[in-house]
């Protein structure tokens, strides 16, 4: 069993081999586990016990109130809801802050009305939304146009949002039936409106506008609404035509009164 070189080396048995094998597999198998653990997202908690606390109270009033139309998961329920996967909290607090959701009977939109939850509740059932989907969030506080420039915001509302809301943010129609509302809001709501366009207002991210031109804007319309019309009658806020058109108008029966009545004296 000696070669001429000296003992041999025992080649390692087949069965060490195999072993050594199956413990590399182990270790890398092991390995790739942990990190993808690492760096995976925290994965989506699939029963209500990985849900936050605020999350998992939202889910109750979810279930309850919401899943009818938005189905369980917040799918969505072909024909009497939408998906509600990826619109963020924002949009949760949006509308049912203001008391557009749960959608009461099918008109052509849903309107504000008496809130059903309240903004606390809310903002549970918006934690639970965003923990199903993720999606935008309005920042924190309550007095967001504060940061706000008035006259930069009415420049950004003339531009975006005049077309539909007026530039008095009066309101007007649209097609069909629908409307773009008098904006009466809180800064809160403004901001989730902007994040999350309902129906045919259109999404306005802050790639089209920065937290900053959205502070500017709320603190346009805040402003827009404080202000009391200092010079009588607004007008419809329309500047000088409809001005001008009410001067001429009231003025020319005035006059032609004063004729009849100086004609009749002589
Ligand atoms: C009767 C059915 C119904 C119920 C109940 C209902 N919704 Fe809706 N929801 C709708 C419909 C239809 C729309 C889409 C039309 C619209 O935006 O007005 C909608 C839209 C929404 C949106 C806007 C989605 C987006 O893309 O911006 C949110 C958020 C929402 N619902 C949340 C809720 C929450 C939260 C509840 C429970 C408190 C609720 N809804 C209850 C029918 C319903
Ligand atoms: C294409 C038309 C359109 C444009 C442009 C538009 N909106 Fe709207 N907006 C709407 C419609 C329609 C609604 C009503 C949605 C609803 O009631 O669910 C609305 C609702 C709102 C509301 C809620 C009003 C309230 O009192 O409850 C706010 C706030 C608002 N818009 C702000 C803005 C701002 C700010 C801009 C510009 C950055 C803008 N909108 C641009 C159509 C528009």
């Amino acid at each position: 069993m000696f070669s001429r070189f000296g003992p041999a080396r025992r080649p390692p048995s087949r069965l060490r081999r195999r072993l050594a094998a199956g413990a590399r597999l182990v270790a890398a198998l092991t390995l790739v586990g942990g990190l993808y653990t690492a760096f995976a997202p925290a994965a989506v908690a699939e029963d209500s016990s990985g849900l936050s606390p605020a999350a998992q109270q939202g889910k109750g009033y979810f279930d309850q109130t919401c899943a009818s139309c938005h189905g369980s998961n917040a799918q969505g329920v072909p024909g009497k809801g939408p998906s509600l996967i990826g619109v963020g909290s924002a949009a949760v607090e949006f509308q049912v802050g203001s008391g557009r959701m749960p959608l009461a009977g099918q008109a052509a939109q849903a309107e504000k009305k008496k809130a059903l939850y309240n903004l606390d509740q809310a903002r549970d059932i918006g934690a639970y939304i965003e923990a199903v989907g993720g999606g935008p969030q309005i920042p924190e506080g309550d007095d967001l146009h504060s940061k706000g420039d008035a006259a930069r915001g009415g420049e950004l509302f003339r531009v975006n949002c005049a077309a539909c809301h007026q530039f008095a943010a009066a309101g007007g129609a649209l097609s069909s039936g629908k409307f773009a509302p008098a904006i009466a809001a809180t800064d809160r709501e403004i901001y989730g409106a902007m994040l999350s366009g309902p129906q045919n207002m259109p999404v306005f991210g802050d790639n089209q506008l920065t937290p900053q031109d959205k502070a500017d804007i709320i603190a346009y319309i805040q402003n827009l609404r404080s202000d009391q019309d200092p010079g009588g009658w607004g007008i419809g806020r329309l500047g000088p035509v409809p001005e001008a058109l009410v001067i001429f108008l009231v003025g020319l029966v005035a006059l032609i009164f004063a004729t009849l009545w100086i004609a009749g004296k002589s």
